[in-house]
């Protein structure tokens, strides 16, 4: 991997999370039965996190001399609670899994600079124990039916 094909694939996480900051944001406002009003703070709270985590990936991307993208994928409409952390619990274990797999290829790539190198795989590893963090808490929700 060289430094080129490293920002395109921070470019990619950055679009991760840009999904993820839309689909808690946006679940907080759609979220309904007895809980709502707990469900959707956490909710706005974590697209909140996101948000951070937007403004860390854009400003290591530009530290690269890459340019940010700013788009994100589709997002469903989803009003029940326990769909909702099962989505999240997708979102945040595939982009655990990138993050753990980025951090191999960086340590494998020979074409980088170490100062890059070791850069990016230390904001990854801060990005990682994050989302598994997350993942975590999503997991213990999903354990009880909280509808
Ligand atoms: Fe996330
Ligand atoms: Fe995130």
């Amino acid at each position: 991997m060289n430094k080129l094909e490293l920002i395109s694939r921070l470019n990619n996480d950055l679009v991760n999370e840009y999904t993820h900051m839309h689909f808690y944001l946006h679940s907080s406002f759609l979220v309904e039965g007895t809980y709502r009003h707990e469900v959707a703070e956490w909710l706005a709270e974590h697209a909140a996190s996101e948000f951070k985590h937007i403004q860390e990936f854009a400003k290591v991307i530009v530290g690269l001399g890459g340019v940010p993208r700013t788009d994100h994928k589709n997002i469903p409409n989803l009003t029940d609670p326990h769909e909702i952390f099962l989505y999240a619990q997708q979102l945040e274990s595939e982009v655990v899994a990138n993050y753990a797999h980025r951090m191999e290829e960086i340590v494998d790539s020979k074409e980088l600079d170490i100062s890059d190198a070791k850069y990016v795989e230390l904001f990854l590893e801060d990005q990682l124990l994050d989302s598994r963090g997350d993942l975590d808490e999503i997991v213990q929700f999903l354990k009880r039916n909280i509808k």
